[in-house]
């Protein structure tokens, strides 16, 4: 039985109290802490920088996932790796497609794990020629922008295409699924091949994280 990893997107948390909000979760049953990154620009949202991610990498032990939702991430990627991050993903949208294997060479290059990701209304066959470069891939499985909004079903094809890609030809990449993922979303992305998933407002909102991430990994 293949391990389901969780991401506890901090997006969803309460700031003012940030680090009793994340100091549990690892042994709530978390992997991942998933920084969701925007600038305001590339998304219709603005949410934080890698300071935020310097102040608390140290104090918590979570792999540092961090999800770049930000336009030229070549300008920013080192400003994340010196904050920290463990795993940082970029948007296939958000830069020149001559760039992308320069940017995946240059966040390798730093001993970080690296990651593309494709909005909803991109085509998945759009980071084909990237699949044997990264270590993870990660569907948009709502409009980038804002945690609490519904899982859009259609991810489930480019979920199912990239796993049977991976075996067909033993890539190595995660897949990682983002948004709108609770307790009935979960088993469907799951069902399809995803190893990760990202959950914002389902494990913040939950009276019992615990029980909310055994919920998701279908325990
Ligand atoms: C959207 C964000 C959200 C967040 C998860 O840009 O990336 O998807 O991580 O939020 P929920 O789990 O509340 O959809
Ligand atoms: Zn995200």
């Amino acid at each position: 039985m293949k391990e389901i990893l969780i991401a506890p997107s901090i997006l969803s948390a309460d700031f003012s109290s940030l680090y009793d909000e994340i100091k549990s979760l690892k042994e709530d049953g978390a992997s991942y802490l998933h920084f969701d990154v925007m600038d305001g620009h590339f998304v219709n949202n603005i949410s934080f920088g890698s300071y935020v991610l310097n102040c608390i990498s140290k104090k918590v032990d979570l792999i540092k996932d961090v999800h770049l939702m930000i336009t030229d991430p070549l300008k920013y990627y080192l400003d994340f790796v010196k904050a920290g991050a463990d795993l940082i993903t970029f948007h296939y949208e958000a830069i020149k497609e001559e760039e992308i294997l320069l940017l995946i060479n240059k966040i390798r290059e730093n001993n970080v794990k690296v990651g593309i990701s494709i909005k909803p209304n991109t085509d998945v066959k759009k980071v084909e020629p990237y699949l044997s470069f990264v270590d993870l891939i990660l569907i948009m499985s709502v409009e980038p922008g804002f945690g609490g909004q519904e899982f859009i079903e259609s991810s489930l094809e480019k979920i199912n295409y990239l796993d049977k890609k991976r075996k067909e030809n033993n890539f190595l990449y995660k897949i990682e699924v983002d948004g709108g993922i609770n307790n009935l979303t979960a088993p469907k992305v799951i069902e399809n091949g995803a190893d990760i998933l990202v959950s914002g407002s389902y494990i913040f909102k939950s009276k019992d994280r615990k029980n909310a991430i055994k919920l998701l990994k279908g325990e």
